[in-house]
């Protein structure tokens, strides 16, 4: 059974924890992941190749071929792990990287999330970028990241800092720094061209006031920098809930000096 694979099993797994932390009211984010070819060939004689292509919206041609496993749109992510074929699918993208057929899953009429177009403009990138390592993107409404998206200045440089400063392993966990979308229209072509732009530098890009997007090799390390990047959130909300005024903080020093201790590079615009 295509619900016995790992990694099916994998992502079930991260729907069920994500809905846990409370990142995913109602329908809130979408995931997805880039199946692998010795992966493809345990499920083959379950899927059903369709000549149904849809548009994607937007032009992937490094993916032509390539099978995702995606989640659905307006389904809930609380309800994958129970009923995974109602509210999971895989597509295939055709040759041109322009279209997509379902081959399993997404029943009674389910379609792939509505921000497929920035799920997969980010694999394409992180799959060049990173010579396929990278094969997770993940979509989340963390609450504390989001408060933060209306009282500080929606620069890259701004937010890296502020959660840098917050939490001692955020340097070293996402080094590359945090990107920051302005607030924009979801579900299409232009949200996804602008946080393309900026996950071809980070891994993680803030939506203001909606969400984040992180992108990771496996479900654990995508989940483990979502879940880093809102923990550091929250305890930037409770710093500036309870003063404006910080008596000490990690200083440009302690960064420099967690970067050499680590091994991480610090790009010289954050310090
Ligand atoms: P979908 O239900 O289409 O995945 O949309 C949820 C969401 O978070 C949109 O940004
Ligand atoms: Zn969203």
């Amino acid at each position: 059974m295509i619900t016995d694979a790992e990694f099916v099993k994998g992502f079930c797994n991260m729907c069920e924890n994500g809905s846990k932390m409370g990142w995913h009211e109602r329908n809130g984010g979408n995931l997805s992941y880039r199946i692998k070819g010795n992966e493809l060939e345990l499920i083959k004689a379950e899927i059903h190749e369709s000549d149904a292509w849809r548009e994607i919206g937007v032009s992937v041609p490094r993916l032509a071929g390539e099978y995702f496993l995606v989640t659905g749109s307006g389904k809930y992510f609380a309800n994958v792990a129970a009923s995974p074929e109602e509210n999971i699918g895989i597509i295939k993208i055709d040759e041109k990287g322009e279209n997509y057929s379902i081959v399993w899953g997404f029943l009674n009429g389910a379609r792939p999330t509505s921000e497929l177009p920035t799920h997969l403009m980010n694999h394409e990138i992180k799959k060049m970028y990173t010579d396929g390592r990278y094969r997770v993107i993940y979509h989340a409404h963390p609450a504390n990241l989001i408060a933060l998206t209306f009282v500080l200045p929606l620069k890259d440089e701004v937010f890296t800092r502020e959660l840098w400063e917050t939490m001692t392993e955020c340097p070293v966990i996402f080094p590359k720094g945090v990107g920051v979308v302005k607030w924009m229209v979801p579900g299409g072509r232009e949200i996804a061209l602008a946080t393309v732009e900026k996950m071809k530098e980070y891994d993680v890009t803030v939506w203001a006031h909606h969400g984040l997007f992180a992108a990771g090799e496996d479900f654990d390390l995508t989940f483990g920098l979502m879940h880093t990047v809102e923990k550091a959130s929250e305890v930037l909300v409770k710093i500036l809930s309870m003063t404006d005024a910080r008596r000490q903080s990690i200083t440009t020093q302690d960064l420099i000096s967690l970067g050499d201790a680590f091994g991480v590079r610090i790009p010289k615009k954050f310090l």
